[in-house]
């Protein structure tokens, strides 16, 4: 017989990943509020915080630190070292222990300034970044990134610098900036960075449903943290799930509105033209139409309505169909995520 020890299910550590335009704090909160299930939000990425003063509204998004229901991780975008040194302890100053540094980022307007995952062919200005970051910050820093931006060996230098330094953690998500988003996710390369890289590693990508956590969760028992994206912004239940709660029908849909309207109540302090307003929840709907089995046809529907009214009609709409189950999860996200392979 199994002791009790054995029979205890491994809950795992999920953290939201990081998306610009979509995952700042109304989102953030109202997803704390509604679904939960994670256990930190990565924010997304602030570029051109300059060397002297930060502006109040690079910060804007989170602070103050206590602002954020779930704990957040401020991230940055830069080359410059005195940015990123500026960035950390002015943040520092405000009660955050640790920030991110994006070197991830695949779009080309940013990698050709040598920006987000543009760095990684690069690990000579890497490391002297690093030995300038280094001595000088006050936070703990960690670093999101990809197997390379051209090739997915670039990985295999830019380890060896991360290497040297006390770097918190590196998420990794394995492709290569030049894919974007196509293809699949490159194991073999995240299971060679699991030997390779010396600080704790976490995995990002493609975990689009609990099948594909649980295949995931097999092939790399030694990860205890996941950094989920896209998939739970399409199934806002997914983390709970992953950890083992699942809500009835009736509640997830009671979940579903409360969240939009709250958001949509929201979003409105901020956006007071109506088709921009709706235009900012439709970016919302596009991934999170995906939880409902009609997804694709809902959200064709939805993406005509160019008042919030007529939004909120559609919505309540589709809060009356079944739920996807993983299949279906799996095909939305595969075939209509737009985002898969484009460069916007
Ligand atoms: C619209 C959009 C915005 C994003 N913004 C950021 C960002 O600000 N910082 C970052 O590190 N990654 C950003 N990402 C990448 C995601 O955080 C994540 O790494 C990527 O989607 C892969 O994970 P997933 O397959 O679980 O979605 C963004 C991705 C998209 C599609």
């Amino acid at each position: 017989m199994k002791n009790s020890r054995e029979n205890k299910i491994k809950v795992p550590v999920l953290w939201l990943a990081p998306f610009k335009g979509i995952t700042e704090k109304p989102y953030r909160n109202a997803f704390s509020r509604h679904f939960g299930g994670f256990d930190a939000m990565y924010a997304p990425f602030v570029s051109g915080v300059g060397i002297r003063r930060i502006h109040p509204s690079k910060l804007a998004d989170i602070l103050p630190k206590n602002e954020n229901l779930t704990p957040a991780v401020p991230q940055i975008i830069s080359t410059d070292a005195r940015e990123i040194i500026l960035f950390g302890n002015t943040l520092q100053q405000q009660g955050y222990e640790h920030i991110n540094w994006n070197l991830g980022c695949p779009f080309s307007r940013i990698a050709n300034k040598k920006k987000g995952c543009g760095l990684l062919p690069y690990p000579d200005i890497l490391d002297k970044i690093l030995e300038e970051v280094f001595s000088e910050i006050k936070v703990k820093l960690s670093v999101k990134t990809r197997l390379g931006y051209a090739h997915a060996d670039e990985i295999h230098k830019v380890t060896e610098v991360l290497n040297q330094y006390p770097v918190e953690h590196v998420i990794l998500h394995p492709r290569i900036g030049t894919q974007v988003y196509r293809g699949e996710v490159n194991l073999d390369g995240f299971a060679d960075s699991l030997s390779a890289i010396r600080h704790p590693l976490i995995y990002n990508g493609d975990i689009y449903n609990l099948s594909r956590y649980r295949v995931l969760e097999e092939r790399f028992p030694e990860i205890t943290t996941w950094i989920l994206g896209r998939g739970a912004l399409m199934n806002p239940f997914l983390p709970l799930q992953i950890k083992g709660v699942m809500p009835a029908d009736a509640e997830k849909r009671e979940r579903l509105r409360a969240f939009h309207y709250e958001l949509l109540s929201e979003a409105q302090k901020s956006i007071s033209h109506p088709a921009k307003l709706t235009g900012y929840m439709k970016a919302i709907w596009y991934y999170m139409s995906g939880v409902f089995a009609g997804g694709k046809e809902f959200f064709i529907r939805m993406k005509t309505t160019k008042t919030p009214e007529a939004l909120n009609n559609a919505i309540d709409k589709a809060l009356e169909q079944p739920f996807a189950g993983d299949e279906e999860l799996e095909n939305y996200f595969k075939n209509d995520i737009r985002h898969v392979g484009k460069e916007s």
